[in-house]
């Protein structure tokens, strides 16, 4: 019969931390959020959320350590309250250098078909696109170049912080620091950054799926908007052909996609870049007061939706200067000389904008979980802080006194009695010898891995 020793009852005081910080204890849920039926796109491959390794990912995407000068997280750049993207063209390396490119938002980057990351999609995973900032010479310095070290030596300066011996030992039972490791909890924090909230998403509830058809919740604009994104051009009925590329329900650009005749270069007047293949979703455009979160594109050079509107609805197209353009944007029926001309009218243009709007809900620029876990002067607080007033040795319990066998998440509670029972608080319990936190009372627990199974 399997049982459990149950070496000591601790009634502690916990001291109570206020402010930001991790509280190990009560872990927010990543792991468990709701996914609309309708979303089916998913890019995660074997790196499966769980809210430890969310945990970590969070305080890494917010930690200046990361930078080789201590000035810049990812966060500089990704801001939570810019959809994870950020408001200026080329963004502010660690030594005051700006990015090639434009910041690109985060949001719903787990729900798209392609799994290759940045503008011209060079990394093959977002596990792999984590550290390469990390790397940069512009951005965060581990570069190995300049005379600048390498990012094994972050992997030291990491292991020498405190709460990352907290964090990697909860997520991977060692306080070892590997590059693998970084890349999975960062990849894991960002996949949780879901947004599901918006108007779009009510109307879809709301015709059981059918995306095709009018949304009751939407303004007659605004289903005239949804019309013409999910109408390819051409034909007396044609209309903006966006969703050929940004399909719909996720937004996330089609694998398949070439330039879109936006091929200049941020910070260099006359430069040609054709390899941005790659948009993030077209989730997340608005902030939750209705401002639009641009600039767009790679190089930030559409400043609003409305010049991205234009843009498309007459493309400029030089085939000497631009040969890789995407034939669906040479025009509608075939090859074109100068490109898509869509002919909108003022009216169908603000409808357009209008439904664009609606792919974009509210929570994610707030939302604590996803939110800057430091506080001003730098430092982290983990709540684990414990004091023990008193230790007694209960001795042996049988499983079968349990209410039911013990599962992950779940925290026995020794009552005054001495009956258990179970609570909804959930910590993490995977390891033999685990301490458990259960607000004011901790059992510690050897061997409660073999209740597990
Ligand atoms: C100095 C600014 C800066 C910092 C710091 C920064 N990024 Fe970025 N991020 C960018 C820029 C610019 C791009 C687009 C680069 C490109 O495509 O060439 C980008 C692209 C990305 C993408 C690709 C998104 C997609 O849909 O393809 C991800 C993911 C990302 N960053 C995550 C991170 C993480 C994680 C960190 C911290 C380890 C980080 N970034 C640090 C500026 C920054
Ligand atoms: C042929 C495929 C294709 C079609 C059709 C298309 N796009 Fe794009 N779109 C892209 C690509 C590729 C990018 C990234 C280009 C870049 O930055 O260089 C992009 C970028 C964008 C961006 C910028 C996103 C950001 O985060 O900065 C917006 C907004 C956008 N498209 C809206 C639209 C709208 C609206 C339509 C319909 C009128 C449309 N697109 C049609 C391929 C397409």
């Amino acid at each position: 019969m399997k049982s459990i020793y149950l070496v000591s009852l601790c009634i502690l005081f916990t001291i109570l931390l206020t402010s930001a910080g991790i509280d190990l204890v009560n872990l927010f849920n990543y792991s468990g959020q709701s996914i609309p039926t309708y979303i089916t796109k998913d890019n995660t491959a074997g790196n499966s959320i769980t809210d430890e390794g969310a945990t970590l990912g969070r305080v890494l995407f917010y930690d200046k350590s990361l930078s080789l000068n201590n000035t810049i997280s990812c966060a500089s750049c990704h801001l939570q309250s810019h959809g994870f993207g950020d408001s200026i063209a080329q963004s502010i390396g660690f030594e005051g250098g700006l990015t090639g490119r434009h910041s690109m938002r985060l949001i719903n980057a787990r729900f798209s078909n392609e799994s290759n990351f940045f503008w011209d999609e060079r990394v093959p995973s977002l596990e792999a696109q984590t550290t390469a900032p990390i790397q940069d010479h512009v951005e965060m310095g581990f570069s190995n170049t300049d005379g600048n070290p390498g990012i094994d030596s972050l992997f030291i300066k990491l292991e020498n912080i405190d709460y990352y011996n907290t964090l990697f030992d909860l997520v991977y039972g060692s306080t070892v620091v590997t590059e693998a490791r970084i890349q999975d909890a960062l990849a894991q924090f960002i996949r949780s950054i879901q947004s599901f909230d918006s108007p779009y998403d009510v109307g879809v509830s709301l015709v059981n799926g059918n995306i095709n058809a009018p949304f009751p919740n939407f303004s007659a604009d605004e289903n005239a908007g949804k019309t013409l994104y999910m109408t390819p051009p051409g034909g007396p009925n044609g209309g903006a052909g966006c969703n050929r590329c940004h399909q719909a329900p996720e937004f996330d650009i089609a694998p398949n996609s070439q330039n879109n005749n936006v091929i200049g270069v941020a910070g260099t007047p006359g430069g040609i870049d054709l390899t941005n293949t790659r948009s993030p979703s077209l989730r997340g455009m608005f902030d939750a007061e209705g401002n639009q979160l641009g600039p767009f594109m790679h190089n930030g050079a559409l400043g609003t939706l409305e010049a991205v509107i234009n843009h498309y609805n007459d493309i400029d197209w030089n085939p000497a200067i631009n040969p890789t353009l995407d034939v669906r944007l040479r025009g509608p029926g075939g090859p074109a000389v100068n490109g898509q001309n869509l002919n909108l009218t003022q009216l169908e243009k603000d409808q357009l904008l209008a439904f664009l709007q609606t792919l974009s809900g509210s929570a994610i620029y707030t939302d604590e979980k996803f939110s800057d876990p430091f506080e001003s002067n730098g430092s982290l607080n983990l709540d684990e802080s414990t004091e023990v007033a008193e230790v007694k040795v209960l001795g042996r319990l049988n499983v079968s006194n349990v209410p039911s066998v013990v599962q992950n998440n779940e925290v026995l509670v020794v009552q005054n009695d001495g009956t258990i029972s179970k609570t909804n608080n959930t910590v993490r319990v995977s390891e033999t010898n685990d301490t458990l936190f259960m607000g004011s009372q901790w059992i510690i627990v050897p061997g409660l891995s073999n209740a597990n199974q």
